[in-house]
């Protein structure tokens, strides 16, 4: 075990299939050969002002959601990035060396500015730094990284590399992207892009979803007319529906399913059907744990205290290093 591995996760809401294949899972395969750090970003989401409750609100539901789906408090470091106040001390040390151009030249930057031109605060200027300061607080290695925050990790690896040649040290790492291998893309339900809360709320499928809500979703998703010639190739739309019941039924079922396809006697009815039951028992227990977690406020809290005693063991270690490397007298 000799990476350090960090990886923060904004407190947007409901989990869905989209970030449990493209993300979670991977990092619950992680936790059991790496020094792992995850986090809920809460001081990142300052950055659109939530009102105290919602923030409260988004923290439990996140925290619960993914302790549910398998984020092991017993084998990763599992904390809010509120409980470390050294990451905002280190996103200020940082801030210090980082340049106006180089934040406003950043994607997300540019986007958010576009979506919200009235709420350009600072916040979301140096968001990367404040990123970078909560991977580099661990010297962390590595870092899991979906597409979109690739630029992200590259400009902690440039901060990374400034503090060091700033004070002739070699002190932080710089961390490289975790890859992991065979990234499935998960579609949205109505079939366009991949799954996510921007497409809508029916196009995602959500692990606190109630069966009945589950069917629905499932029946409702767009199919075609069926195939005419034998060994045809699949519509985008029931290539979804298979991709969906590849992540949940066992391989003869979608065995089974191929075949009826290839011989044109396939009833879409039936592939739903088959899609919403398999789904239901996947989901299910996953939701049942929710519900367990989220009523006992007491576990998730001594999970977070316990986590934050780790985190700092090494956020408190690095914080007194770099003091000591800026100059700070006492
Ligand atoms: P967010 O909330 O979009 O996603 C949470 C984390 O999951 C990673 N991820 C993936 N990793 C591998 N493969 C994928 N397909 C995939 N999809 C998502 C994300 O990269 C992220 O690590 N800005 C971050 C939150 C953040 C953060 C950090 C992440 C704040 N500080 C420090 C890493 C390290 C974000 O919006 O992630």
């Amino acid at each position: 075990m000799n990476n350090i591995i960090v990886s923060g996760m904004r407190p947007t809401g409901n989990l869905h299939l989209g970030n449990y294949f493209g993300a979670l899972k991977n990092f619950i395969a992680l936790q059991e050969k790496e020094n792992c750090f995850f986090f809920i970003a809460d001081y990142h989401s300052l950055t659109t002002h939530p009102n105290p409750k919602d923030l409260k609100q988004k923290v439990k539901t996140i925290l619960a959601q993914y302790l549910a789906c398998g984020l092991n408090p017993e084998k990763a470091t599992i904390y809010l990035q509120s409980q470390l106040p050294q990451i905002s001390e280190l996103y200020m040390f940082l801030n210090m060396n980082i340049y106006l151009g180089e934040l406003e030249r950043v994607t997300s930057f540019k986007e958010k500015v576009r979506q919200h031109p009235n709420n350009v605060n600072a916040g979301l200027l140096t968001y990367p730094s404040l990123m970078a300061a909560d991977i580099i607080i661990h010297k962390a290695t590595h870092v899991p990284v979906g597409k979109d925050q690739e630029q992200h990790l590259e400009l902690t690896r440039t901060f990374a590399k400034r503090f060091n040649t700033m004070y002739g040290v070699n002190y932080f790492p710089e961390p490289v992207a975790y890859n992991f291998e065979n990234l499935i893309k998960i579609p949205s339900l109505n079939g366009e892009g991949k799954m996510g809360k921007s497409k809508g709320e029916n196009n995602a499928i959500f692990f606190v979803d109630e069966p009945n809500m589950l069917r629905k979703k499932i029946m409702k998703t767009k199919t075609d007319s069926g195939p005419v010639e034998k060994n045809s190739k699949k519509s985008q739309e029931v290539e979804n529906i298979f991709t969906l019941l590849k992540l949940v039924s066992d391989t003869q079922t979608v065995k089974d399913f191929e075949t009826l396809y290839d011989d044109c006697t396939i009833r879409y009815g039936d592939l739903k059907n088959q899609l919403a039951i398999d789904m239901e028992k996947f989901i299910a227990p996953v939701r049942e744990r929710v519900k367990e977690i989220e009523n006992n406020e007491e576990f998730m809290v001594k999970i977070l205290k316990d986590g934050a005693e780790k985190a700092l063991i090494s956020a408190k270690k690095t914080i007194k290093e770099v003091r000591d490397i800026i100059g700070f007298w006492i």
